[in-house]
């Protein structure tokens, strides 16, 4: 909690110095997106990257239209982590749209992959979850809307490489849980709730342990179609 705590004190110390910057005519500092973004980067890192906290997920590369969607979510309460709400509470829209276009156009390496301390069972269930789903329970494979290669698509999917067990499994959770919910239909909200504990465990820890393919960008929009409607991805 401390690191956290200490990478919030410093995001508002940020925005605070920006705004006394601002409020000096002379000695203005850059414009630029770069600088504008300062109060994040305790967080996310400087390209957006992601940090070592393994709940403070990466934002470089993905779709421009799923983070303005995620933006809204935490300034108007969908998406809940207080610092964020805070954050983005007096932030106008098109700032939001400003700020997701940068950490979209942004492409440090993924990291690389950790090796899972699962079990070969474990992740055996995880790729059958992804890859294939469980028709009997009607679970629709991941794959079926996050891509073959899971790279997501433009506007609103998210791919879902690179990211972490631990961000996964509580994004999963939220959903289940009503903590985060997204524009109707939810289409997530209706996948995560036919997913067991174990599912979850076993879909988050196959992905973090799959490498992303080299050529990682979300798919066109329109590339597949959807197997069933989801209210972020407008058809
Ligand atoms: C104190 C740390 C912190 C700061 C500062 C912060 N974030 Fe976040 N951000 C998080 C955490 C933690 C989450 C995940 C919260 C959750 O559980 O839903 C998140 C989630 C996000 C997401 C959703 C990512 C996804 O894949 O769904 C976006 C977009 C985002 N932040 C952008 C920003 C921007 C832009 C700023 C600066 C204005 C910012 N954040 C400042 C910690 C922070
Ligand atoms: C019917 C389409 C659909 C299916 C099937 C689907 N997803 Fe999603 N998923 C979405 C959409 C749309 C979003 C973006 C929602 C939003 O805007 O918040 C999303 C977002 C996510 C996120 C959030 C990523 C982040 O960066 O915060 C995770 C994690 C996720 N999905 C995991 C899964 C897993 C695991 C499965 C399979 C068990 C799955 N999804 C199946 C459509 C789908």
């Amino acid at each position: 909690m401390f690191a956290r705590n200490a990478a919030l004190a410093l995001a508002i110390a940020t925005l605070a110095a920006c705004n006394v910057a601002a409020a000096q005519t002379a000695n203005q500092p850059p414009d630029t997106m770069a600088a504008r973004v300062e109060a994040c980067t305790p967080c996310h890192g400087n390209k957006g990257e992601g940090t070592s906290d393994v709940y403070f997920p990466r934002l470089a590369g993905k779709p421009a239209g799923y983070l303005y969607n995620q933006l809204l979510a935490f300034k108007n309460g969908r998406r809940k982590y207080p610092p964020m709400n805070y954050l983005l509470e007096f932030l106008t829209d098109p700032y939001l749209q400003q700020m997701a276009d940068y950490f979209a156009d942004q492409h440090p390496a993924l990291p690389p992959v950790v090796a899972s301390d699962a079990s070969q069972e474990v992740l055996q269930r995880g790729q059958s979850l992804v890859t294939r789903g469980d028709p009997q329970r009607q679970i629709p494979a991941c794959g079926s809307c996050h891509g073959p290669a899971l790279t997501g698509m433009e506007p609103g999917i998210p791919g879902l490489l690179g990211l972490r067990p631990n961000y996964i499994s509580a994004q999963l959770g939220a959903w289940r849980y009503g903590t985060r919910t997204a524009k109707a239909p939810d289409c997530m909200q209706q996948v995560a709730a036919r997913l067991t504990e174990e599912d979850v465990t076993a879909v988050a820890a196959w992905l973090a342990n799959h490498p992303a393919p080299v050529m990682n960008a979300p798919a066109p929009k329109g590339t597949y179609v959807l197997p069933f409607a989801c209210g972020s991805e407008p058809e």
